[in-house]
């Protein structure tokens, strides 16, 4: 319907003009609505958050990934590190749910913080710190259970793998904070770790069948100081906790590791055998459940470890390896096999460049995550908390009173997400 602007009064113009403003706010708040619900937000979670679709993202399982939440807010506030921590206090069982059902979350919007607001968010999720011992790279604690994340050179990728698969009780949920973003690179990539998985067993299915069998043994050779310039720098002392000998060896073999001392304080170290296939609890799908020294950088890569004390001293370096679990190294078509996954995993990775603030939440027992090159000075920090299990090979999570019921992600299908309302691009 027309109106001739001229024949109304002027106070039918304001009438009509305030009408439309209150349609845009209802309008607004609904559309937020639907964004909240369609992207499987607990009703609670209305109007504190909403779903932001980032560019990189991708659709997984019928659902985004990662699910990137952004503050909503009202009467004009600038979002803070102040509104992230009580949101985070406030809605901590909601968010915890998001993460395991989603695999991953970035809250983003909050604007820069602190690595002490990083160390309270990690506070707030009020899971258990993890044991940082059984970690391989070096990390400093630069605030409580907040660390530096692995300082691996700039120049170096970080392959895909769960943090700390090589230990018995891994960390349940692994938060990474930006600090500052590196201006070229350094973004931390992330995959469900089933795609790889499924690809593994698609693509080489004889080969998972012996991964699946005998399991993998973790080959590490540390040295007496920690290095930080090396990806695989972190001192036995580091490592272990400990300051002699005779503390390493009795930490060792409660973890039921053999070790071989070599020239130079250098220690030699081959776990128990460990599965590299796991059963994912609550998915009951199956889950490529690997540490770092699982991806070659090349099919030539050699699995050092079971020849070590025949090499040359002045060859012997700090080492990350794998040789099966029966003990015997790895053949060609598994090397072979593994290098394809790596870049399989690649391919499919999500990528996002971090912006400062950033705080990203990864299930850890089923995403996986890695480090792109950088051009320094970039800043990203880690909290490792919670704990799992790796029991009768199925990894389950060892806290109870996560109740929240999971959201169906399958119901919601790659075309209504994409298509309709639901996701607005950050
Ligand atoms: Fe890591």
């Amino acid at each position: 319907m027309l109106v001739e602007v001229d024949s109304l009064s002027l106070y039918e113009v304001g009438a009509i003009a305030a009408a439309i403003v209150a349609a845009v706010i209802v309008s607004a708040k609904r559309m937020r609505s639907l964004r909240t619900r369609s992207a499987c937000l607990p009703a609670s979670l209305e109007g504190k958050v909403e779903a932001v679709f980032v560019a990189e993202a991708k659709i997984v399982d019928g659902a985004i990934f990662p699910l990137t939440l952004k503050p909503v807010v009202e009467d004009a506030q600038d979002p803070s590190a102040e509104h992230r921590l009580a949101f985070v206090r406030a809605h901590r069982d909601e968010l915890l749910s998001l993460v395991r059902s989603r695999g991953a979350v970035l809250l983003r919007g909050w604007g820069p913080c602190s690595a002490e607001h990083f160390s309270e968010i990690s506070t707030a999720l009020n899971l258990a710190a993890s044991e940082m011992s059984c970690s391989a790279g070096p990390r400093f604690e630069v605030a409580k259970n907040v660390f530096t994340a692995n300082e691996a050179p700039p120049s170096e990728r970080i392959p895909f793998h769960h943090e700390m698969a090589q230990c018995d009780n891994p960390p349940a949920v692994v938060m990474f904070f930006c600090e500052l973003p590196a201006q070229v690179g350094g973004a931390t990539p992330i995959l469900q770790s089933f795609l790889a998985a499924e690809y593994l067993r698609k693509n080489h299915p004889a080969v998972a069948e012996r991964l699946a069998d005998k399991g993998v043994k973790y080959v590490r050779i540390m040295p007496p100081v920690t290095d930080p310039s090396s990806a695989l720098g972190k001192s036995w002392r580091n490592s272990l906790r400990v300051e002699t000998v005779e503390e390493a060896e009795t930490s060792l073999r409660a973890l039921g590791c053999t070790w071989t001392w070599l020239p130079n304080g250098m220690l030699h170290t081959v776990t128990k055998s460990m599965p590299a296939l796991l059963l994912d609890e609550r998915t009951g799908r199956e889950i490529f459940f690997t540490a770092a020294e699982t991806t070659f950088n090349s099919v030539e890569d050699e699995a050092i470890g079971a020849t070590v004390e025949e090499k040359d001293e002045a060859l012997i370096r700090p080492v990350k390896a794998i040789i099966y679990g029966d003990g015997s190294p790895l053949d060609k078509p598994t090397k072979e096999a593994l290098f394809d996954v790596s870049e399989f995993m690649v391919r499919s990775q999500v990528s996002i460049p971090w912006q400062q603030g950033d705080a990203l939440l990864l299930n850890n027992a089923t995403v996986q995550h890695s480090r792109e090159t950088f051009t320094p000075p970039r800043r990203i920090l880690a909290s490792l908390v919670g704990q799992l299990s790796k029991a009768g090979h199925t990894l389950h999570e060892r806290d109870p009173e996560l109740g929240i019921k999971a959201c169906g992600i399958a119901t919601v299908s790659p075309s209504s997400t994409m298509d309709g309302l639901p996701i607005t691009h950050a």
